[in-house]
């Protein structure tokens, strides 16, 4: 695994190996990706190949700058230019209706595409240095968690890239708010950017769901650790979880009271429950607030 730290000479040297084709993993404030050069297909059907994902899922188009947009959107709606003001660059993917030039393998063979511009320097300054756009799911095999620090990193995966870039701990940890724009604005994905704050930015109500048809990447089970898990009002002193209170016992990992601290420890919390020596954790359920609603979105499906 071929781990460099976040300088720019190595940052410049990524961007170069992404622009002759090879892959790279890269920090983003999310979660990890596993970045190709959104306009080479021959990269961009790698990462499939490498992640074990089905071609009908459709991948994140990342850019540094909405200069970029007129190359894979065919038609930007003002409410593009509302949502960038106030949450780009960030956690807020938008599906647009996709320029004819871009690939049909980036979308799945669908006739939109997904847009986002991640808020770390490391992921913005690759794409500057190269004038790249980047294809980038999560770094982890299909179905899998996806990974917030470098040690998260499926080590098959990180031999199947020229590096990955070490960007530290994410620190929104969960992927990014999924948000359709092609008809009446409509969240594919929870996120940190909420239903709430979309709103008071559109001065409108959006909806949620309709996931199934319109995002096949939408399963029900995912983001799942290995050993089974379920959630649960109350974690007894004897069992294995993710409790709020002082652990009791050394299976017991405690998680903090807000949500988006609560977010940003989730995956790794997740992951290092499968280090331990478990069958089955315990998931002290949170509030059920729509603060909460991301982290719950995450909790139903690591443990469907
Ligand atoms: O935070 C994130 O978004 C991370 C980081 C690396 O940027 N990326 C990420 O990518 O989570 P991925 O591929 O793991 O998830 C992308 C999601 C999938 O559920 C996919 O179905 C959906 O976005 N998606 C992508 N393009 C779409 C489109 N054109 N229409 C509807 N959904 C789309
Ligand atoms: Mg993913």
């Amino acid at each position: 695994m071929n781990v460099l730290p976040p300088t720019r000479e190595n940052l410049a040297i990524v961007a170069e190996e992404l622009k002759k084709g090879n892959l790279a993993i890269l920090p983003t404030e999310t979660v990890y990706g596993l970045a190709a050069d959104a306009k080479n297909e021959g990269s961009v059907s790698r990462i499939f190949q490498l992640k074990g994902r089905p071609a009908n899922n459709p991948l994140i188009v990342h850019l540094s700058s909405f200069e970029q947009l007129p190359q894979f959107v065919a038609e930007v709606p003002d409410s593009v230019h509302l949502l960038h003001e106030a949450f780009m660059p960030g956690p807020l993917t938008l599906v647009l209706p996709k320029s004819p030039k871009v690939s049909s393998l980036v979308t799945g063979g669908l006739d939109t595409v997904a847009i986002r511009m991640p808020d770390h320097a490391a992921c913005l300054g690759v794409m500057e240095l190269g004038e790249l756009a980047l294809a980038m799911p999560s770094a982890n095999p299909f179905m899998q968690l996806s990974p917030t620090n470098i040690s998260m990193i499926d080590p098959d995966l990180a031999d199947g890239v020229f590096a990955c870039i070490d960007g530290g701990a994410c620190t929104v940890g969960i992927e990014s708010t999924v948000l359709d724009l092609t008809g009446a604005p409509t969240i594919l994905r929870l996120g940190t950017v909420t239903k709430e704050n979309i709103e008071s930015v559109l001065q409108m109500q959006i909806g949620e769901g309709g996931r199934d048809q319109k995002s096949p990447g939408m399963y029900k089970r995912h983001y799942a650790p290995r050993t089974s898990c379920c959630i649960s009002s109350n974690v007894s002193p004897a069992e294995a979880g993710l409790v709020f209170v002082e652990p009791s016992n050394s299976n017991q990992i405690q998680m903090p009271a807000e949500p988006r601290a609560y977010a940003q420890a989730l995956y790794a919390s997740l992951a290092e429950m499968d280090t331990k020596d478990v069958e089955i954790f315990f998931i002290q359920s949170p509030p059920k607030t729509p603060d909460w609603a991301a982290v719950w979105d995450r909790l139903t499906k690591a443990t469907a």
